[in-house]
């Protein structure tokens, strides 16, 4: 049985394959189609995965029906619908439960309380699972309209950026903000985890206040709060009620970094996917369907430029120019660059971050990731865990040392690197360190403003013509 998992409709449609619980392929339709937050798969992200094996099943991430019902009660209009691709079988799964399956079956966990928070499946805002063995329960579930990712989206928004897709930009706008000038208030819309007093779904229409340029920052700073500490009352209640060690954290708002280090306080160890929206959901269809745990290697599961990493050339490029853009082997699944379509750089020199932001053309305050030697991880940040993913963001230990790579707040969104999950960025970073006696680079994602990360060479032959700028493939 080979798998095909899809995901489309949502804001980032994505196809997964999977043979006998190996993973063949996965990747994003808009790195294909160069339309960022693409809502359909296209024909060429079809063609490339069929280098990999031709389905024989089909697993749909969602039940569009039951979706459809919730919005024509809630007086909207579900004129989609999903293109299936192949006269296969179909079979669909609730969003909740792919989001979960996702999760669990790529997890190490075969004990582990399982949480979905997202902006809103077809009903379901906020589910609790019990993983043990190969099957996974439900255990809770809050419904629309009370959401977390509803709430945190309805804010994005407020403050001016674009809802489903900027809300990282707030998190990062929350660390150059005071917090207790609008949590009272951000905090009466949001007192308790299950009860809010608004419907978020159409904004924010009842906010009375002016909103100044510091405000934005105000306002991002206590919306993060208030959804850490609903976060944390959620996830003890989860603790309390499920009696679980492991904790496996699913859906859109498994992407708050920030948020996400506090899990580390309440569970003993955590596995969040590092596709954990709607997108990593076609895996999630796909393991669903296969319904046991499959094998994962890393996220390196999309298109496929070949040729081993190219250490010398990067080393050689850093010490001349202090930065490096590189592309090779296959792509990520999944939203952060990790190594294979990223722009690296030094991170001890403090005017690093102007001259990559100027190539990215991007927001000045936005902070920059360090990718960091496993072993050499909790030397200089707070961290006794290993974040390969950039999913958490522990303290800086050393900020003087590694400037660039260091937020407002004194914390850096760490990508730890071992051995075995990535052999060619570890001997890239282990040379780095003879050189230069730090472990650690800036990572940054690989693409043109405005556009997904670069895919296929004809992204490359793009990119330099359009940035004259060079990169080591
Ligand atoms: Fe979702």
């Amino acid at each position: 049985m080979i798998i095909l998992g899809i995901n489309e409709t949502s804001h980032d449609a994505a196809i997964s394959l999977i043979k006998d619980g190996e993973i063949l392929f996965a990747g994003h339709a808009e790195r294909y189609s160069k339309q960022k937050n693409d809502w359909y798969n296209n024909k060429e992200i079809y063609l490339d995965m069929l280098n990999y094996g031709t389905p024989t099943h089909i697993a749909y991430y969602e039940k569009p029906r039951l979706k459809h019902s919730r919005i024509i009660l809630k007086g909207g209009q579900a004129d989609w619908k999903p293109n299936i691709p192949m006269d296969l079988p179909v079979k669909y799964f609730k969003h909740h439960y792919s989001h979960a399956a996702a999760g669990y079956y790529t997890s190490n966990f075969f004990d582990a309380a399982i949480v979905v928070l997202d902006a809103i499946g077809e009903y379901n805002t906020s589910t609790v699972w019990i993983g043990e063995g190969e099957k996974i329960k439900l255990k809770y579930k809050q419904n629309y309209p009370v959401s977390f990712g509803l709430f945190y989206s309805a804010f994005t928004q407020l403050i001016g950026l674009m809802p489903n897709q900027e809300e990282y930009i707030m998190m990062g706008m929350a660390a150059y903000g005071d917090w207790k000038k609008y949590y009272e208030k951000v905090d009466s819309y949001f007192p308790k985890y299950h009860i809010q007093s608004y419907n978020f779904h159409k904004g924010i229409k009842d906010w009375d206040l002016p909103i100044t340029e510091q405000d934005k920052f105000d306002i991002a700073a206590a919306v993060q709060f208030v959804y850490e500490q609903r976060l944390i009352d959620f996830m003890q209640m989860v603790k309390h009620s499920t009696g679980k060690q492991n904790l496996v954290f699913m859906g859109g708002c498994a992407l708050n970094s920030k948020a996400n280090t506090l899990l580390w306080n309440i569970f003993k160890d955590v596995w969040i996917m590092p596709n954990p929206g709607d997108a990593g959901s076609s895996l999630g269809a796909a393991a669903a369907m296969y319904g046991k745990h499959i094998n994962w290697k890393g996220p390196y599961l999309g298109h496929d430029l070949g040729g081993e990493y190219p250490v010398k050339e990067i080393i050689t490029e850093l010490i001349r120019n202090k930065i490096a853009a590189v592309a090779t082997g296959r792509a990520e699944f999944g939203p952060r660059a990790l190594g294979n379509r990223s722009i690296l750089a030094d991170p001890r020199d403090p005017d690093i971050k102007d001259k990559v932001n100027l190539i990215k053309q991007r927001e000045l305050f936005r902070p920059f990731a360090p990718v960091v030697l496993a072993e050499h991880a909790s030397k200089w940040f707070d961290m006794n865990y290993e974040s390969p993913y950039m999913q958490y963001t522990p303290k800086c230990l050393q900020p003087d040392k590694i400037p660039s790579v260091v937020h407002a707040d004194g914390t850096s969104r760490v990508q730890t690197v071992n051995k075995k999950q990535h052999p060619g960025l570890y001997s890239l970073l282990s040379e780095w360190y003879v050189v230069t006696g730090v472990p650690i680079l800036l990572n940054t994602s690989l693409n043109i403003k405005g556009q997904p990360l670069l895919n296929d060479k004809f992204d490359i032959e793009l990119w330099k013509t359009t940035y004259k700028n060079d990169i080591i493939v």
